[in-house]
């Protein structure tokens, strides 16, 4: 198996979801992009298991925690996020892209469905930052790092009621902010991307979401710091059940990236800072993804023209 294959996995998935851009379908998008991706997945020589899905076997009928994948062959834990930013897709909005990660069996925390408080960093404040510390003081911390002042520092946060006295306290510390509807995994990992303006994320998501977003940041040199925040005791019960002793527990890189052989691939469903969207043109699409591995520090950044009928086929550069 080679890990470049899993790019074909969020093409397909893209190319399904971006069929539904904007139409105000969340649900169908994901639908379409869960499927193909499944079906990419079962035609792989892989032993797969999905450690990171659609849910529980009982609520998700596909991709679900626990489901096994593939032809048969190596053994290989997957997470999986179909359709990142579902919302974005149905409004046609930036950012929304298909995720998957995978490492050998174990390498990644099983986390359950609840919510996470998060920090993420590129790598020049991998090491400075700490979940624990003030906003003040991390963002001080990452200026200092990026050898610029806190005012020049832009902290991507989610725009929910939940983040008021976040949001006050990064503008109290002078730092600029944006203000997302969704997507935290594109947000962290543009941290550690040069060129994106974007240098620090932080604030509460989804935790597998959380999980994806270490792997890559784990392949990319970031810094990435959480700690479970269920919403009520039915949620604190499961993540017990699922292991955690203490669910109040500072989540560190090591914690949930386990092993040192991850891939991380996202291929852009609509346009974002990280990579394009799926792009139309009569008989075909081009699609744009990002492939990280973690063992062989490479990142990768491929463009795929799709052929869809036989014909007058024109490839553009770019
Ligand atoms: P979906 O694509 O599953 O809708 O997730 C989008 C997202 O914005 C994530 O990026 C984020 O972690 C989570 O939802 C935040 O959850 P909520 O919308 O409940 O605040």
């Amino acid at each position: 198996m080679d890990t470049l294959d899993f790019v074909k996995v969020t093409e397909a998935a893209a190319l399904a979801a971006s069929r539904w851009m904007g139409k105000g379908e969340r649900d169908k998008a994901d639908g379409a992009a869960v499927e193909k991706m499944r079906a990419t997945l079962n035609d792989m020589d892989i032993r797969g298991r999905v450690v990171i899905g659609e849910g529980e076997r009982d609520e998700a009928p596909m991709l679900f925690i626990g489901e096994e994948l593939g032809k048969g062959g190596v053994e290989v834990d997957i997470a999986v996020d179909p359709v990142e930013g579902t919302n974005l897709v149905a409004n046609g909005l930036p950012n929304s892209i298909a995720v998957l990660a995978v490492t050998s069996k174990g390498g990644l925390l099983n986390a359950p469905d609840t919510y996470m408080e998060k920090l993420a960093v590129g790598p020049k404040a991998a090491e400075v930052v700490h979940i624990d510390a003030s906003v003040s003081e991390n963002l001080e911390l990452v200026a200092n790092a990026l050898e610029r002042s806190v005012g020049d520092i832009t902290v991507v946060i989610l725009d929910r009621p939940r983040h008021k006295r976040l949001i006050e306290d990064v503008r109290a510390a002078g730092a600029k902010i944006r203000l997302i509807s969704d997507g935290d995994v594109d947000a962290a990992i543009a941290t550690a991307i040069d060129g994106t303006g974007i240098h620090v994320a932080m604030g509460t998501g989804g935790a597998p979401e959380g999980v994806l977003a270490a792997a890559a940041l784990r392949c990319l040199g970031g810094g990435f710091m959480g700690r479970l925040k269920p919403r009520n005791e039915e949620e604190a019960k499961r993540a017990l059940d699922m292991g955690f002793d203490d669910v109040n527990k500072v989540l560190k890189m090591e914690d949930l990236v386990k092993k040192d052989d991850i891939t991380f691939v996202a291929t852009g469903i609509t346009d974002g800072d990280l990579v394009r969207g799926v792009r139309f043109f009569g008989n075909g699409a081009r699609t744009h993804s990002i492939i990280m591995n973690s063992r062989s520090s490479t990142v990768r950044f491929v463009e795929t023209v799709h052929r869809f009928r036989a014909g007058a086929f024109r490839v553009r550069q770019h």
